[in-house]
């Protein structure tokens, strides 16, 4: 039954009679804002939402220190770390109507943290009928005395709840669970940083349905394809039995960082928006004397079904407002009020054809700061991304870009490398444009291993279902230590090409040694045969004969070096930037490539396969090799370690993408 939620859907296209419903109201202690269904209310005392809700069912139950709030700013960004802006903050109501004729009424918190100069602010806003507020965050630091503060390490919202009422989290389509129950955690195991086991209650419906262990990692997603994610209550703790979503809606992506390949923490009892983190490797703007960004819009929505509404079609409501065309018309009549966001007058479609490589499979393009990696956009803080799935006929569109110079990406499953072209601009004027990327080549493709998908989730432990609980989420998301890696590879990693099998033989982490810190299974760091993985391969005289240079290409997707999440500034630990050794055929050839430090990122102990994607090729006589067996050892160096100051693993490592060897 969705019969209210198809009503809803009906009613936000005829905004026409619904202007008396829309009411902005202060008194001496809050701001409302509130239309006949959905009303949000901002206490003055903390300048934070601490009401919601949805047909008169109480959204976040009472305010208990920071729970009970929301959507609601914070930051990772003044010199001592976290700052929660609000209580010292300037106040605004607006109101008016948009270029369709529907009314929307606003509020804007701007706080100054004075020691610095630095000021968050946040904006939201209410259109119509909607049940849900439109979110943009700006921060700005002026201050021309200390040109540099530091980087800005988080910026996010969260929608807080304090009540039962919630069941169930969403990560995206395929990946939900229910949520663990707060007792549960009173009888749990801290084996990580951030990581529980919760093996010993069974019969709590998380455990017994998705994991023995909790992270709010394993509810990470990569922002790709991702389109929403939340909160699903299922009617047991509601006022009348209906059923409720809570949901942080992925309209725009343009002021994200990391391009399509970001991952970020989405919902853990939290609904966040993160709009910066150094998660997974993540790279982060610093703030700087002149800094002004405003982060949005995104859409804080709230939905309501009947007793029997799914997560599931709840989740599909909200996803249908993933698009950056929605609303256009309403942005643009609010933007005058939101410094640095353009209005549609300066923006314009990106659309054209990419002539493919042979195999390309799910290809995409990628719109980001020029002359910069996607994955490394923050240099520049006016900079901005876009993408687009590329659909069979190698066609894309790509709407509401803002005018401008950008640098087009374009990469696809099963083909190595990138296609990259610089000072592409986009105006209102620009035609159609035609690309054309041939796949990177060093000659006759002797072997591959793995697919390039810029992950390592097709080995071991990656994107394989976890059989052993009903919801069989990806193996890669549950915490890394539960999978035995002496047992599994007692003899380290042996991968003959053409033999072995890339999801048994070959592990999803490349480890230094297999920790100890960190993992409660083990009472000693294993180094046995872990930091050399051994290649084999044979090869036949015609494979050889005439080819002069051989080319292994290594391309990785993930990798911890002792500078950890740090990104611009190396430690002088010595493996801050990761030496990765390859050995042909014991030392007839041998070549040490130097992983750079701001590559960096927890990745697998984080359960990611997908982080900091980097690749280099290896280019040697032909000489080297032999007809028949040859051996390739790919080393990282013995005993690679950090030092971890929380309880993290102090094992350095890399994530594969893929390999392969060329001659020429
Ligand atoms: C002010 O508004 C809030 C939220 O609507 C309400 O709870 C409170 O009672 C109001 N206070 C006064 C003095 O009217
Ligand atoms: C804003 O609210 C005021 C007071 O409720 C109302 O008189 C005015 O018409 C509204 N403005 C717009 C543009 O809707
Ligand atoms: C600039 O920052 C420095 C260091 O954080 C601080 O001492 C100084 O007061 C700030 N200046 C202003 C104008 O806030
Ligand atoms: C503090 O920041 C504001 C903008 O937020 C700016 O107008 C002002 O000049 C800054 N003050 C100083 C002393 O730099
Ligand atoms: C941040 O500042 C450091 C130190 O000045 C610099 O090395 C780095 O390139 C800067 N990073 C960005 C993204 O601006
Ligand atoms: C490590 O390997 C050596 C030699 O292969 C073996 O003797 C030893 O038992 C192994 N140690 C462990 C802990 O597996
Ligand atoms: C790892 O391999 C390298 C290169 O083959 C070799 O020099 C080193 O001795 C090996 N280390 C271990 C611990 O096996
Ligand atoms: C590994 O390195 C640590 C210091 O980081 C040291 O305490 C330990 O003894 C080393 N282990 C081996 C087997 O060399």
């Amino acid at each position: 039954m969705l019969t209210p939620i198809k009503t809803l859907a009906v009613c936000l296209g005829l905004a026409s009679h619904s202007v008396a419903l829309l009411r902005a109201t202060e008194n001496s202690t809050h701001l409302t804002l509130a239309n006949d269904r959905f009303s949000v209310a901002l206490a003055r005392s903390n300048g934070h939402i601490v009401d919601a809700t949805l047909d008169g069912q109480d959204l976040l139950g009472p305010v208990s220190g920071n729970t009970g709030k929301g959507p609601y700013l914070d930051c990772s960004c003044i010199p001592s770390g976290f700052w929660t802006p609000g209580g010292t903050a300037n106040l605004q109501l607006l109101n008016g109507t948009d270029s369709t004729g529907t009314p929307w009424a606003g509020i804007i918190m701007s706080d100054t943290y004075k020691p610095t100069n630095q000021t968050l602010s946040q904006y939201f806003f209410l259109r119509g009928e909607e049940t849900g507020l439109h979110a943009f965050s700006r921060v700005t630091y002026f201050n021309a005395t200390t040109p540099y503060l530091r980087s800005l390490g988080e910026l996010r919202t969260l929608f807080r709840p304090n009540t039962d009422l919630w069941t169930h989290f969403s990560t995206s389509r395929d990946n939900h669970t229910p949520a663990p129950l707060a007792a549960t955690f009173s009888n749990a195991l801290t084996v990580q940083d951030a990581t529980s086991y919760l093996g010993n209650t069974p019969s709590d419906p998380y455990v017994s349905q998705y994991s023995d262990y909790f992270t709010k990692y394993s509810l990470a997603e990569s922002w790709r394809t991702h389109d929403v994610h939340g909160q699903y209550s299922d009617g047991s703790h509601s006022n009348d039995g209906s059923t409720f979503g809570a949901w942080l809606v992925h309209n725009t992506v343009e002021t994200y960082y990391g391009g399509p390949l970001h991952a970020d923490l989405v919902v853990d009892g939290i609904v966040y928006n993160y709009m910066v983190s150094g998660h997974f490797g993540a790279p982060m703007p610093n703030i700087t004397h002149g800094f002004d960004r405003t982060f949005g819009p995104q859409f804080y929505y709230f939905n309501r079904g009947g007793p029997e509404t799914s997560l599931a079609e709840l989740r599909a409501d909200a996803a249908q407002y993933a698009d950056p065309e929605w609303n256009a018309e309403f942005y643009d009549s609010i933007a005058e009020y939101i410094p640095n966001f353009v209005p549609g007058s300066r923006r314009t479609t990106f659309e054209g054809k990419v002539n493919l490589p042979k195999g390309a499979k799910k290809p995409i393009i990628v719109l980001s700061e020029n002359k910069q990696d996607f994955q490394l956009n923050v240099f520049d803080t006016k900079s901005l991304q876009y993408w687009a799935e590329i659909d069979k006929s190698g066609g894309f569109r790509i709407p509401r870009i803002v005018e401008g110079t950008y640098r087009v990406t374009i990469y696809a499953d099963e083909i190595f490398g990138w296609f990259i072209q610089d000072n592409v601009k986009i105006s209102r004027s620009s035609k159609q444009n035609t690309f054309t990327w041939r796949e990177e080549s060093a000659g006759t493709e002797l072997w591959r291993i793995g697919i390039p998908d810029k992950s390592s989730g097709e080995y071991l432990h990656g994107y394989a279902p976890d059989t052993s609980k009903p919801l069989q989420p990806e193996q890669y998301r549950i915490y890394w230590g539960n999978y035995d890696y002496p047992a599994e590879f007692p003899s380290g990693v042996n991968f003959h090409v053409g033999q072995s099998d890339i999801a048994k033989d070959l592990n999803y982490i490349h480890w230094a040694f297999f920790p100890s810190q960190g993992n409660h299974l083990l009472d000693e760091p294993y180094y046995n045969n872990t930091n050399n993985w051994t290649i084999t391969f044979d090869l036949t005289r015609r494979q050889l004969q005439h080819a002069k240079t051989a080319t292994f290409t290594v391309q990785i997707a993930g990798t911890k070096t002792a500078n950890g999440n740090t990104k611009w500034t190396p430690s002088d630990s010595q493996y801050a930037n990761l030496p990765w050794t390859l050995d042909v055929n014991n030392g007839a050839y041998e070549s040490t490539w130097v992983i750079p430090y701001y590559r960096s990122g927890s990745c697998g102990v984080r359960s990611a396969v997908a982080c900091q994607n980097i690749e280099h090729h290896f280019d040697f006589p032909v000489a080297m090799l032999r007809q028949g067996g040859n051996q390739f050892v790919l080393s990282l160096p013995f005993n690679a370690s950090s030092v971890e100051t929380a309880l993290l693993p102090d094992a350095l490592y890399v994530q594969y993408d893929a390999l392969r060897l060329e001659v020429k």
